[in-house]
């Protein structure tokens, strides 16, 4: 475990204010301890408790089989449908309430109520049915931020067919693979979204990946863009002219609690996405009960997550959570610093937002951008911070808590994964006495450990893997048509446990630390993006015989790409080859695997067993002199002439 090293050293500490403290949902940690202690102990009574709350159309005859596992079922034999949690059930109490808050990055805004955000779901998901979609079919969702793009999930869950979103950053090529690999019978998308002041043309991606794939019958196209498109007769409807006769009403599935609710890819350590599946009993159960507790949701409260939703975050914490809890959500379509770099905290002061949940790279953007940007915007409505995607640096933290939060917000540190659906680790808000760059404790019922290599649990403050040892509500099922990987990935490194992927300490007060992924996963901007993925895209080019990429230290992003990359003899490595280059990887993947940098090489240095080295990489990249045991290398003028190697 010698690569984990752990030099933080931070002592800062704080508390929840007072006033937090008395209004909050949770605010004595004996509370929390006594909670937290039935979570841990008898599991399926706490569970049990928490699950009761939501509307079942036919109840559980038991909380949890984990007899086979690592396949959990949960709430077995429960029926529920998501969009009712989400929508029907907030009907009489809260019809005229905003659960939308929508601003579209040119500026024009859209407010749906919870009665016609269902109304809405409703039409969307008759339209659906009417192009023979059902129960079980998985629908593509590729879509910029609009108002539709939460009715087109909660649209599909209100028939029981299962969505796979695809992040509208994403390429032909990527969209291609995820649509193969669900074999998605319609996809929905739009003309265009805004991105940066223009307008991405989505639906254009989305005919370049489904062309030829003869089982998507259906393309539902949102008009938001007013870009031109091509259109194919028969395949392609307006969203609006499929929406146009059909009933405001439609009777929502009784899904099974172990029915998939969603499909979403994430990248792991090699070979293809893997399309990890979450279920409906338990992912409703995990996301409502985290989002209750972790964001301290009140009824006033205008809560805004500012991820996409096609990412993990955004399904558990715009989509699923709050709403499950009739809260009033933001939503907004643009880039954080379009058109101005106050633009997040101008929408801050404009709606009033209370409690705020952004990345680590946003908050050192902003940090870099200058406090004169938020300082020009009233951002006392806020009561609280929140981040997610990687480790905050404890210089973010501050200035997040101090700039943004006037000093008076909590910040809840968030860990979690796509895989577990919902939150893990996490301060309480009124509860937690926080340390800046500390995810701190656990959520209730979960049961974290750091162990060796060998599964033996370490000490305080020794680095190793964080794994987890009792199943958990949300958590996933597996990875889409390939149950072998999923128990290869999650459940063989150390038996018996959940493995992660991330390493962590625990200091002497059982505050947890995450120290990155211990895996060849990069995190750039909090996304997760494979190196083997990337390397494939690179070696996809015609030109280039072989290529390593590791990540390195980014200032902003916290990781970005460094690509060592050697090319045909007769090929002219020069700017305009690495320009394209790098455009071939952004059209292969998507403009978030573009390599920040690329080093073109005579070989690649390699162990006697012919293994690339990629530590040694890493380490060349981050620009360490020190490059450890040289024993094993295989080409030392190859060492060399990297090491000296100059853009
Ligand atoms: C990986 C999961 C969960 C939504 C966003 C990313 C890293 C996530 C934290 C945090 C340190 C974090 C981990 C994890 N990560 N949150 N608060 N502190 N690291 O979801 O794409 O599934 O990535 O993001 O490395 O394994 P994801």
């Amino acid at each position: 475990m010698s690569q984990i090293d752990n030099v933080l050293h931070e002592d800062r500490r704080f508390a929840p204010p007072e006033e937090f403290r008395e209004r909050a949902v949770l605010g004595d940690e004996e509370t929390y301890r006594r909670m937290y202690r039935e979570s841990i102990e008898s599991p399926e009574t706490f569970w049990d408790g928490v699950a009761r709350e939501l509307p079942w159309s036919e109840p559980y005859s038991r909380v949890l089989d984990w007899s086979q596992a690592p396949r959990a079922r949960w709430f077995v034999d429960g029926r529920i449908n998501a969009s009712a949690v989400c929508l029907d059930r907030h009907l009489p109490e809260r019809a005229e309430k905003p659960a939308i808050v929508w601003e579209g990055e040119p500026g024009d805004t859209r407010t749906l109520t919870y009665a016609e955000l269902q109304r809405e779901v409703c039409r969307a998901a008759n339209g659906l049915k009417s192009r023979g979609i059902s129960r079980g079919d998985r629908v593509a969702i590729y879509m910029p931020m609009i108002p539709e793009l939460a009715v087109a999930l909660l649209a599909c869950a209100r028939i029981g067919a299962v969505h796979s979103v695809i992040f509208g950053g994403f390429s032909a090529q990527a969209l291609r693979d995820r649509i193969e690999d669900g074999s998605c019978c319609a996809v929905i998308t739009a003309d265009g979204g805004w991105r940066r002041g223009s307008v991405l043309p989505l639906k254009r991606e989305v005919d370049a990946g489904i062309e030829g794939l003869d089982f998507v019958h259906t393309v539902v196209v949102v008009r938001r863009g007013e870009n031109e498109v091509a259109w194919t007769e028969g395949r392609d409807c307006w969203y609006h002219e499929l929406l146009a006769g059909v009933a405001n009403e439609c009777e929502p599935e009784a899904m099974d609690s172990e029915d998939p609710l969603f499909l979403l890819y994430t990248s792991g350590s090699t070979g293809k996405p893997k399309g990890i599946v979450h279920t409906t009993g338990g992912y409703l159960v995990g996301t409502s009960l985290t989002t209750k507790y972790v964001f301290d949701l009140r009824e006033d409260d205008v809560y805004w997550c500012t991820a996409d939703i096609g990412w993990i975050t955004g399904h558990s914490y715009i989509v699923y959570g709050p709403l499950a809890n009739g809260a009033t959500v933001v939503m907004y379509e643009g880039a954080p610093t379009t058109p101005h770099a106050g633009r997040f905290w101008e929408l801050v002061e404009k709606h009033r937002v209370t409690i705020f949940y952004t990345a680590p790279t946003a908050i050192r953007t902003f940090m870099r951008l200058g406090a004169e940007h938020p300082e020009r915007f009233d951002l006392s409505s806020l009561r609280l911070l929140g981040t997610v995607g990687e480790s905050i640096n404890p210089e973010a933290w501050m200035w997040y808590r101090d700039t943004i939060g006037g000093g008076r917000c909590p910040i809840v540190d968030t860990w979690w994964q796509t895989e577990t659906g919902a939150i893990m680790l996490t301060p309480l808000p009124g509860v937690t006495e926080t340390k800046p760059g500390s995810a701190t404790w656990p959520f209730f019922g979960v049961d974290p450990v750091i162990v060796d290599e060998q599964g033996n649990e370490l000490g305080a403050n020794e680095g190793g893997l964080l794994a987890l040892r009792k199943p958990w509500p949300s958590m996933l099922r597996g990875i889409w048509g390939d149950e072998e990987r999923f128990r290869e990935t999650y459940w063989s490194q150390l038996p018996g446990l959940y493995f992660a992927g991330d390493g962590a300490r625990r200091d002497e007060e059982g505050y947890f630390w995450i120290l990155g992924r211990v895996d060849d996963v990069i995190n750039i901007s909090g996304h997760r993006l494979s190196t083997m993925e990337v390397e494939s895209a690179l070696v996809s080019h015609p030109a280039v015989c072989e290529a390593a990429v590791v990540g390195r230290p980014d200032e902003v992003t916290g990781q970005s790409i460094c690509a060592f990359v050697t090319v045909a003899a007769d090929v002219e490595a020069d700017a305009a080859f690495g320009a394209a280059l790098r455009e071939h990887v952004a059209s292969e993947i998507g403009k978030l695997a573009r390599p920040a940098e690329l080093r073109f090489t005579d070989a690649l240095p390699k162990t006697r067993s012919g293994k690339i080295m990629r530590r040694l990489l890493r380490d060349i990249a981050a620009g360490i002199e020190s490059v450890g045991d040289m024993s094993t290398i295989e080409d030392y003028s190859v060492l060399a002439k990297l090491r000296d190697y100059d853009d």
